[in-house]
């Protein structure tokens, strides 16, 4: 086939792969895990629920969650050797950049590394969704000085992360309020990550590999890092006793975006944030309501002056703050959840490939332009 478009900057608006796993309708606002309504899944769902309707197409019976359950459970375990590279990474690494490393360091570890089949990625799909949120956890507990926890079989994926973390039981509250972010952030159709990850996993390279990859993604200020954004310019409005509208306006006088709003898909509002904003307001009256309030106000600003809406990392921030994350956390987090989507994705990909290259639009030196020698130069 030949060449003869050339694509928009960004790539924005093209469509670069059939898939059945995400649908969104960015005027309407509508996001769907396999034709389901993110709305009834955020409700009614579970984030192990959800991971079965991407890995295998449909909602599972309940002894297939059962079983689901059961393998999430055995998974969680790590070699000690990597527990042992992430303590011998600097104190100061920050959390995403551990993440990338160790995630890359599983693969030798993994009995299925270099298999290809549907199975052996579905195997690692839930293995990897597994050791992600332990490696998080096990970090954040190491740089601070203190013990590994041991997962729990009874909890959830959200609860086991929490207690993992915090090393205590977590609260009903929490475990919920967390098991819901994880299902908003399971999957977003084509995001710079996914389409990382599937650009790798299309070389036919492995799934650590494609998984590495999207982490790197992810990990930019334009995509999963505008969480840790938002949080800290709330933190630095705080700090500074200002006024939150005038903070913003001067970011957008000084030709500054504002984290947290707008997006390359939703010209409505992101339905992700709709449950986000309630979410972080409830936390907020049983806790604190600072951050809520103060988010609410710049999102009426923004809303009335840019047009712009709240998207999913602006009220997760406040979100999770209020249930005590770091804010280095954040990102780390949105990883815990996008490992299922970005699995799918591999399987996806890996179940039907072609090589995905696409070509470049040429503004260099007009050719033939002379090769000078050296010593004409
Ligand atoms: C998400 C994002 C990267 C989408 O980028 P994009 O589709 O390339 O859109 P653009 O950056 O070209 O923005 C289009 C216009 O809206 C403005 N805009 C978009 N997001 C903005 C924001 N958060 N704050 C202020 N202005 C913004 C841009 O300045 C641009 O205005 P212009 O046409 O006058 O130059 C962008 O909205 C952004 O940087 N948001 C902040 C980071 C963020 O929250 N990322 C998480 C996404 S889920």
């Amino acid at each position: 086939m030949s060449t003869s478009t050339i694509s928009p900057k960004g790539l924005e608006g093209i469509v670069a792969a059939s898939s059945s796993i995400c649908y969104i309708d960015g005027e309407a606002g509508v996001l769907a895990y396999r034709g389901i309504d993110i709305h009834d899944l955020a409700e009614k769902s579970t984030f192990e629920e959800t991971c079965h309707l991407l890995w295998y197409g449909k909602l599972p019976t309940r002894s297939e969650l059962d079983g689901l359950n059961r393998q999430l459970a055995s998974e969680r375990k790590i070699d000690p050797a990597v527990i042992q590279l992430i303590r011998n990474l600097p104190r100061t690494a920050i959390p995403m950049e551990v993440l990338r490393t160790a995630v890359s360091a599983l693969s030798p570890y993994d009995p299925d590394a270099e298999k290809m089949d549907h199975a052996a990625n579905v195997r690692k799909a839930i293995r990897l969704t597994s050791q992600i949120a332990m490696i998080v956890a096990a970090y954040d507990r190491i740089r601070k000085g203190k013990d590994v926890v041991q997962p729990d079989p009874s909890l959830s994926h959200a609860g086991n992360f929490l207690l993992m973390l915090n090393g205590e039981r977590p609260s009903p509250t929490a475990q919920k309020a967390l098991d819901v972010a994880l299902i908003l952030h399971a999957d977003h159709e084509l995001n710079a990550s996914t389409f990382a990850a599937r650009v790798i996993a299309a070389t036919l390279s492995d799934m650590h590999s494609a998984i590495t990859g999207a982490i790197g993604a992810l990990k930019g200020p334009l995509h999963g890092g505008a969480n840790e954004a938002v949080m800290r310019m709330l933190f630095e409005i705080d700090k500074k006793g200002e006024d939150p509208v005038e903070h913003v306006k001067d970011m957008l006088a000084n030709k500054k975006k504002v984290s947290g709003f707008g997006h390359r898909v939703y010209h409505t509002e992101d339905p992700r944030a709709t449950h986000l904003r309630q979410m972080s307001r409830d936390l907020g009256r049983d806790a604190n309501p600072k951050w809520y309030d103060l988010s609410a106000r710049i999102e009426k600003y923004i809303n009335s002056e840019k047009h712009l809406n709240a998207n999913v990392d602006f009220y997760s921030a406040s979100t999770y703050t209020t249930l005590g994350l770091d804010v280095d956390l954040f990102t780390p987090v949105f990883a815990i959840s996008r490992i299922s989507g970005w699995a799918a994705h591999v399987i996806e990909q890996l179940d039907d490939n072609r090589l995905i290259r696409p070509r470049a639009d040429y503004i260099g030196p007009k050719y033939p332009n002379r090769y000078i020698p050296i010593e004409q130069r």
